[in-house]
């Protein structure tokens, strides 16, 4: 891969400066990922490059018709310096699923792992090594062919850029509030909702307005024909504890992302020795759950948020909150999971399940 070096990155003084206090997609490296894609000539010119903004012409097709699709892994420091990413195989594999349904070109899995690869060993020096920070790594590719009919773009552009990254919620560990969309859905059978596109999130934006004018930090939506089936949150999955040691997390409908962490949650829960199962979840089994105590814990999980604590449901006319039983904090079989999960990011427990690739 051809590597253009930035003639002027970030000093060492302020790299470190940001490091310390990273925040989340605040700050981006030194270098960036693009390969572009043709009808006549496949993927060609892969290239590292330093960061900085693409000159795209008014007319180019994503900003019309939103033909885009992107991804979110991250890369770990271990103590002994070397660096890792998590099942950056399967944000692979998503891609290829996402770009299918987004009428987007699939680009090679070894093609998704080497880009990755050599951007964060490019910019090994950005990732940060502090208590739970990574780089957040973002692979995203969109129609870059510059006209204005309605078909698939005949010119596709694929980048990757690195952002080092603290806690998504700015609380830390403290339970998330979410606000119950009931008149907002975000996606319906059919369409795109198990696709990583932009348009999913930008739909999911003016219920995320809803949510913050009520005090939470995110939304839950309900399926599309029922209004009844709880699906996701829209950047992260739930999962709930009850009273008799299961847990149960909405089954992958279609209109459900399949979440890489999701997926990685139930493997250890089961190996944690919890009965985990994919089904319908009800809002009222929520709802009516944690009013009775049946449901003990609920939490949400994704990559950039790995496992977080929720707390209150609110909706129009009513609230539940599931932390109030553990003092506000996170549950037990959230700590324990999440803890497991990290501990295997970090390199503290062992990979039982060969999800670690070593990039540095
Ligand atoms: C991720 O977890 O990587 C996402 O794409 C979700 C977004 C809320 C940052």
């Amino acid at each position: 891969m051809k590597i253009e070096a930035h003639p002027h990155p970030v000093n060492e003084a302020r790299r470190e400066q940001i490091l310390a206090d990273p925040g989340f997609g605040l700050h981006f490296t030194d270098h960036m990922v693009l390969a572009e894609w043709t009808v006549a000539d496949g993927w060609h010119d892969v290239r590292v490059q330093p960061y900085g903004p693409l000159s795209l012409d008014p007319a180019t097709a994503v900003f019309h018709y939103a033909q885009e699709i992107f991804e979110g892994l991250k890369a770990y420091a271990h103590d002994d310096g070397s660096v890792w990413t998590f099942r950056p195989a399967d944000n692979a594999a998503r891609m290829q699923r996402s770009a299918r349904r987004m009428a987007l070109p699939e680009l090679p899995a070894d093609l998704f792992l080497e880009a990755v690869d050599t951007l964060v060993r490019t910019d090994v020096a950005w990732v940060p090594r502090g208590a739970e920070t990574s780089l957040y790594l973002r692979p995203f590719m969109f129609a870059s062919e510059v006209f204005l009919g309605v078909r698939p773009a005949e010119h596709v552009t694929f980048c990757v850029i690195a952002s080092p990254a603290g806690a998504y919620f700015p609380g830390g560990l403290k339970p998330v509030s979410l606000w119950l969309s009931e008149e907002y859905t975000r996606a319906a059978p059919g369409g795109t909702g198990a696709a990583k596109c932009g348009g999913n999130y930008a739909a999911s934006l003016a219920a995320q307005q809803e949510a913050n004018q009520h005090g939470c930090a995110q939304v839950v939506f309900l399926d599309a024909v029922e209004r009844r089936w709880v699906e996701e949150l829209g950047g992260m999955n739930l999962y709930f504890v009850r009273d008799d040691g299961s847990i149960v997390t909405p089954q992958l409908s279609g209109s459900i992302l399949a979440g890489v962490t999701r997926d990685a949650v139930h493997t250890l829960l089961d190996g944690l020795g919890h009965k985990v199962e994919e089904r319908a979840v009800g809002i009222d089994e929520w709802r009516d759950g944690v009013r009775s105590g049946e449901v003990t814990e609920v939490f949400a999980c994704g990559t950039a948020a790995v496992v977080t604590p929720v707390g209150r449901l609110c909706w129009r006319g009513g609230e539940v909150d599931s932390s109030v039983t553990h003092a506000g904090a996170a549950g037990p079989v959230t700590a324990e999971v999440r803890q497991a999960l990290v501990d295997v990011q970090y390199g503290r427990a062992a990979d039982e399940h060969g999800w670690m690739h070593r990039v540095v």
